[in-house]
């Protein structure tokens, strides 16, 4: 049964929810045929797949491409779809035009956008015109510069009630969830319990209604050093260069291709 909004929002208390990111119609198909509750289109597709070293070069029509890939290859899945820098801080009218976009051209269910408070008027226009919002509170990732780095946040009892009353607001401009990245524990409990829609956490420990990471990073198919809240549950570099090596070496020696990979004149033949 395709997951709306609406069964994703009940979750909460009743089972932790799965999320992962998808840039492309593979890892879509991936994500959906391991059964995740919601895929993310994220603009980490800057790190992960564009080559980039922050979120900030993303455009929305980076955004739009790379969605409708991944809505070619869902059914069941949520899917939820970031809105990139500078596609919604200037105003209410900007948010509203390219959210529309997310949804009508790249097939987004839902949006995503970061910040507390100074988006809550994006927030209730979106809400207000039908498209349904994820907020993104803790470490907001187009703030970089002025978060002077990837640092956890909420750290000082300040910090932490300032990203707990954003929770609060978020859900009262309408937000069906959040996502909660790189805090403490104690304070995803506080955020989870501040709240009556899911908190999805990312570094946030376990005490959140459920967990998202970048599809790259738990495929081990990054480069460099994954941030320590990342699991890798493969190896795909490796993999991926071993396998591209073996085919080198195979062309190379003559052992590529075979006769099994070869048309004969005789024969009427497919591709396939
Ligand atoms: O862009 C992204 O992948 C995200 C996740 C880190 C939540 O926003």
């Amino acid at each position: 049964m395709k997951m709306t909004t609406v069964a994703f929002q009940e979750q909460k208390g009743k089972r932790p929810l799965v999320m992962v990111t998808a840039y492309d119609y593979p890892t879509a198909r991936t994500a959906e045929e391991a059964g995740v509750d919601a895929v993310l289109v994220g603009d980490s597709l800057g790190m992960a797949v564009l080559g980039y070293d922050s979120t900030l070069p993303v455009t929305m029509e980076d955004m739009i491409h790379h969605s409708k890939a991944v809505r070619r290859g869902l059914s069941r899945a949520l899917m939820v779809v970031d809105m990139p820098f500078m596609s919604y801080q200037v105003g209410v009218e900007d948010a509203l035009r390219n959210a529309g976009r997310l949804v009508q051209e790249g097939g987004a269910d839902a949006v995503k956008l970061e910040g507390g408070e100074p988006v809550v008027p994006q927030i209730r226009a979106l809400v207000r015109s039908g498209i349904p919002v994820m907020g993104h509170l803790g470490l907001t990732p187009q703030s970089v510069h002025q978060l002077g780095g990837y640092k956890v946040q909420g750290r000082s009892p300040d910090a932490a009630a300032r990203i707990v009353e954003d929770a609060r607001r978020l859900e009262e401009a309408g937000c069906f969830s959040l996502v909660l990245e790189c805090v403490p524990q104690s304070v995803a409990a506080e955020v989870r319990d501040a709240v009556s829609v899911p908190v999805i956490g990312i570094g946030a420990g376990v005490a959140c209604d459920g967990q998202v990471l970048v599809i790259h990073d738990l495929l081990g198919w990054t480069y460099g050093k994954p941030p320590r809240f990342v699991k890798q549950y493969a190896n795909f570099a490796e993999w991926a260069a071993q396998a591209v090596r073996t085919y080198a070496e195979e062309v190379r020696e003559g052992r590529f291709p075979t006769v099994l990979h070869t048309y004969q004149d005789e024969k009427k033949e497919t591709v396939s």
